[in-house]
């Protein structure tokens, strides 16, 4: 080897560096101009996101989402509902790095207690009110009552929910900073499941004859 020539140890210390700085960017700048998502198990690889479908056979109605022009039912225990337009109800959002939900809050309603791992939440109020709150990981609570044409916004994988301190129906848009947000909700994941009862109590502190109520009003077994 000669004196000019770069030693191995400096390559793969500039690889190292070189993959490091491209994973811990944020989304990747774009290599096309979209990638919409491919019906499940067919398309071409796409990285980061759901394979996409050919361009050839990309047509407008990939790029269009009219799911939330109504609302969900709020006919329910919390009197809320959920219309999600993440990248599988909408596969033209693949590899845009945005989604978005829509949610729909009876007077009294709740959104309860929930987090996604891969977004920050932006909420829009479009009708009525709602109180918007986050806890953060130091244990302080951030929230407001958040009115017609006012937003929130909750930083990603914080637990967060919506609730209706209004008289009326309320209705809020919230856009997401992934295609893919992902959705943790405590009460379902410790009532709704099939975690064992006697396990709950511990892990929760509640007394046993609420831990079977919530597991009744949720609908879990175990
Ligand atoms: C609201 O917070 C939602 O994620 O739907
Ligand atoms: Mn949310």
């Amino acid at each position: 080897m000669s004196s000019n020539e770069p030693s191995p140890s400096l390559l793969l210390l500039l690889v190292v560096l070189l993959l490091s700085w491209t994973l811990c960017r944020g989304d990747p700048e774009p290599v096309q101009d979209f990638c919409v998502a491919a019906p499940h198990g067919s398309g071409e690889l796409a990285f980061p996101g759901l394979p996409c479908k050919p361009s050839s056979s990309v047509v407008s109605d990939d790029f269009f989402f009219a799911a939330h022009a109504r609302g969900a039912s709020t006919d329910n225990a919390m009197g809320s509902g959920v219309t999600p337009g993440n990248v599988e109800a909408f596969p033209g959002l693949n590899t845009l790095g945005v989604s978005i939900n829509r949610v729909d809050l009876a007077p009294g309603g709740v959104n309860p207690l929930h987090s996604h791992p891969r977004a920050a939440e932006l909420v829009h109020v479009v009708v009525g009110e709602m109180l918007v709150g986050f806890v953060s990981t130091e244990g302080r609570f951030y929230s407001k009552v958040v009115r017609e044409g006012e937003s929130f916004v909750i930083p990603r994988g914080l637990m967060h929910f919506q609730y209706n301190v209004g008289r009326e129906t309320a209705v809020g848009i919230a856009a997401y900073s992934s295609p893919n947000p992902g959705l943790l909700i405590i009460d379902f994941a410790v009532f709704k499941s099939t975690l064992a009862a006697d396990v709950v109590e511990k892990i929760t502190f509640l007394q046993q004859a609420e831990v079977k109520r919530l597991k009744g009003v949720f609908g879990g077994s175990g």
